[in-house]
């Protein structure tokens, strides 16, 4: 019996990027599109995946078989930089980072000293998470440690795979908001050991950025690093020119701002920095050599007047990358707009974003750049089966521009130019349906 209520079985129109690739011209390769394809999960996991032809003797007796004939379903959206404590903030008026933070950003984040608040918020955070098909978040929480107990709690009551910590923050920010090196490091250290692991959390060290950490701070960061060597870093990086000379005002020892990261043990192969709009030369290789993922984040970089960030040299300089809405400067929860924003910052660049290079950054890349290929991104046996069900024609102007597609990817390409929630009808988590679409009355 219980084999039966663990036993998850969805029929329809799969799509997925099948390997992780180091050129971009290698993705329409790895493209598996199945017209009439079967998804078995069992215990959270992809136990048979295939065409519905060759289905027949895998489908689990006596377990109902959820069709969608219509949808299109991929893997679930990662979203590799957000906060969730900037929900309800998002669309403040008119500043650029540094006056955005004072002004918006750090009065919103001292509520969350309240844990309850900070739980009504978290819930509110992982449904829109859920209503926007992603399935997999790395999130900023606030300086607070009771802001990650809310957060984690929320995920794990829908088996959601989050990465999150702790804001360390011990200079250059309101009182209310700042830690100590000390405080630091034992919050940080009990929170691992609370949560890394915990089901499907995951947890990072979550220095906000250099300005607002001493070197003693980044020092004790560097130390848990050490210690815990599985757990993530999560920080932004060269997001703004005035937040670039500031650090190198704050920092003159250090080669730059990449650097300060770097001398403290905080660059590595789960280490995630969120923008890096405009790393040099030698921050491009350090980056490489250290195996340290960028999360591009174009609604927050449009918003925030930060700059266009140079995704082709990504495949360059072979430096990991995700895509990351950074709710509450970006605008929007939805992967498929901020694909839509990614697109044009690279036609403002001269440079392209196909459909299936979009789709490989929203699923499997974003996989690889929290290092989690293994586990997330695609339809493979042994995965977790985390994905989306999306519906192409929620708006008469999508059923006109999607009964005038030829292609499967065509069709890709105008979901994301024109999708959002709207499209999402269901998202499933660790192979339950833990979102659906109500239907308009
Ligand atoms: N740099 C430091 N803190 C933040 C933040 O909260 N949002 C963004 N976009 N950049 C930051
Ligand atoms: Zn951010």
């Amino acid at each position: 019996m219980s084999l039966i209520a663990n036993t998850t079985v969805v029929r329809g129109r799969f799509l997925d990027i099948q390997q992780t690739v180091s050129e971009p011209t290698d993705i329409p390769n790895q493209v598996r599109y199945l017209e009439d394809g079967v998804l078995v999960s069992e215990h959270g996991k992809i136990k048979w995946f295939g065409a519905w032809e060759d289905a027949q003797t895998h489908l689990p007796a006596g377990v109902e078989i959820q069709h969608y004939p219509e949808q299109l379903i991929v893997p679930g959206f990662i979203d590799t930089h957000i906060h969730f404590p900037q929900t309800e903030m998002v669309g403040a008026y008119g500043e650029q980072l540094l006056s955005w933070l004072n002004t918006y950003t750090f009065p919103t984040e001292i509520q969350f000293q309240d844990k309850a608040y900070a739980s009504e918020i978290a819930q509110f955070f992982v449904q829109e998470l859920l209503k926007h098909g992603t399935t997999t978040a790395l999130v900023f929480c606030t300086v607070h440690p009771e802001s990650v107990d809310a957060l984690f709690e929320a995920a794990e009551h829908v088996q959601m795979r989050l990465i999150a910590g702790k804001v360390l923050m011990d200079r250059n920010a309101p009182e209310a908001l700042c830690d100590t090196p000390e405080t630091a490091y034992s919050d940080t250290k009990a929170l691992i050991e609370k949560w890394h692991g915990k089901g499907r959390a995951l947890y990072a060290i979550t220095p906000r950025f250099a300005p607002t950490s001493t070197p003693e701070q980044l020092e004790r960061a560097g130390q848990l690093k050490q210690e815990f060597p599985d757990v993530y870093v999560h920080t932004h990086l060269s997001e703004n020119k005035d937040e670039i000379a500031w650090v190198k005002s704050l920092f003159p020892e250090q080669a730059g701002y990449l650097d300060v990261y770097q001398h403290y043990g905080l660059a590595g192969k789960r280490s995630v920095f969120a923008h890096c709009v405009h790393l040099e030369d030698q921050e491009w290789q350090c980056m490489h050599d250290t195996q340290s993922a960028i999360a591009f984040c174009p609604t927050s970089n449009l918003f925030l007047g930060s700059g266009l960030f140079p995704l082709k040299k990504t495949w360059e300089k072979q430096v990991k990358v995700g895509l990351g809405t950074d709710i509450g400067a970006g605008t929007s929860f939805s992967l498929l707009q901020t694909v839509n924003e990614a697109y044009k910052v690279q036609q403002l660049q001269g440079d392209k974003l196909s459909a299936y290079e979009a789709l490989y950054h929203a699923t499997l890349g974003g996989a690889k750049a929290l290092d989690l290929q293994d586990q997330l991104g695609n339809f493979n046996v042994g995965k977790e089966a985390d994905f989306v069900v999306l519906n192409l024609k929620p708006t008469a102007l999508q059923e006109l521009r999607q009964s005038k597609s030829k292609s499967v990817e065509d069709s890709l390409f105008a979901l994301f130019t024109l999708g959002d929630d709207r499209n999402i009808e269901a998202t499933y988590i660790y192979g339950n349906r833990a979102y659906q679409k109500e239907t308009a009355k």
